[in-house]
């Protein structure tokens, strides 16, 4: 299958591993800046067969990839999505997959009309702590959910802003929520039943003044099935990455995962006792180089499935529409004081330019 790379900067490399792993054949890669597609050739011993482009349309019309990744700035995102939907290309799109509502159903409708894949890039679902905990959410082991919680307490210092000047920009970024943390607020709408009836939240920028959006995050959550949830999401902590953890509480069953990643099963216990959480703890748990995990190259497995067996992929373009979604409204709540009722219908971060 003919893949091409569009953004070859510091997730790009998650993104050359996955598609050799899968034995996609790299066609091209593309960036503004030459020399960041030649850190790639010669990082990943890329041949020459794999051309290399400043302009996206002109390696769209050249090469005719049948599956793409986006990998730029967020706020790029839905241009490209769109440009390379008109091209037939299915699509791997980085996360967020948009920063407007308005951006991400254009994405979705246009998928459907051109009849290609795209994917949102959240791979921390493919983690294998995440998808045992899925499994036991499948087989209804919770039974009643109670309320499931995200706490995402990271470490971003003044080197990691001024090396990308778009990031914590509204225009390009967002925040702590919309970068760093939405990854675990993904999971925590996905796995707690997806359907939101309404959003609470409150935002500050309190330790990097240097940026426009907010770097730390804290919503309450009430979802359609009648449980809760609550966010709590920083890069603020002192000195470095705590942890990211997503903890679920059911009637008949309490799980934690947790490590830098949500990549670590630290409390497994239902009451149907059908496992043994000492060897679920051991093998659902698995320790990655650095906080983006293993997950990349099982998504591109998943998405090349996807297109060869043409169903839908199993992060989708709704599933990244719903976790922008509720950043968003988070953000929405922050800024009006007032609990926000979902579905957003129209939302941006570009709303928020001024919020600090
Ligand atoms: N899934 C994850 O865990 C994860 C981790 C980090 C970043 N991300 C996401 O990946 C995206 C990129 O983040 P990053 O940290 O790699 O950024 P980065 O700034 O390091 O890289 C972005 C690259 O895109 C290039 N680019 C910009 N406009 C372009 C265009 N029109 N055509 C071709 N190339 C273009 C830039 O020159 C740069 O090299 C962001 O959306 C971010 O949220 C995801």
């Amino acid at each position: 299958m003919k893949y091409a790379l569009i953004g070859c900067g510091r997730i790009s490399n998650n993104h050359v591993v996955a598609a050799q792993n899968n034995n996609l054949e790299i066609v091209a890669i593309c960036d503004l800046v030459k020399d960041n597609m030649e850190d790639k050739v010669l990082k990943f011993k890329l041949p020459e067969t794999v051309h290399q482009y400043t302009d996206y349309i002109e390696m769209l019309k050249t090469e005719k990839p049948e599956l793409v990744s986006i990998a730029t700035e967020s706020g790029k995102h839905a241009q490209i999505a769109l440009d390379c939907i008109e091209y037939g290309c299915n699509l791997i799109i980085e996360k967020p997959i948009a920063l407007s509502i308005q951006d991400a159903d254009a994405i979705i409708k246009k998928a459907e009309e051109k009849n290609v894949k795209v994917c949102a890039c959240h791979q921390n679902r493919f983690n294998k702590s995440i998808q045992k905990i899925h499994e036991a959410v499948e087989m209804r082991r919770f039974g009643k959910m109670l309320y499931g919680t995200a706490h995402i307490r990271w470490a971003r210092d003044y080197e990691y802003y001024a090396r990308a000047k778009w990031r914590g920009t509204w225009e390009q970024d967002g925040g702590a929520l919309m970068n760093q943390c939405i990854h675990d607020i993904d999971l925590l709408r996905w796995l707690m039943g997806d359907e939101i009836v309404e959003v609470v939240g409150m935002t500050d920028r309190l330790k990097h003044d240097y940026i426009e959006a907010e770097d730390l995050g804290i919503a309450l959550i009430r979802f359609k099935n009648g449980s809760y949830g609550i966010v709590e999401g920083t890069t603020d902590i002192y000195p470095k990455n705590l942890e990211e953890t997503l903890y679920l509480f059911g009637e008949k069953g309490t799980v934690k995962a947790g490590g830098e990643a949500v990549n670590i099963i630290e409390e497994w216990n239902f009451s149907d006792y059908l496992d043994d959480p000492q060897v679920i703890k051991k093998e659902c748990s698995e320790i990655p180089p650095n906080v983006y995990g293993f997950g990349h190259t099982k998504l591109y497995a998943d998405v090349i499935d996807a297109i060869r067996n043409d169903r839908k992929p199993f992060v989708d373009a709704e599933a990244g529409k719903r976790a922008l979604e509720l950043v968003l409204a988070i953000y929405k709540s922050a800024a009006t004081g007032q609990s926000v009722k979902l579905p957003l219908e129209e939302c941006s971060t570009m709303d928020f330019v001024g919020r600090f």
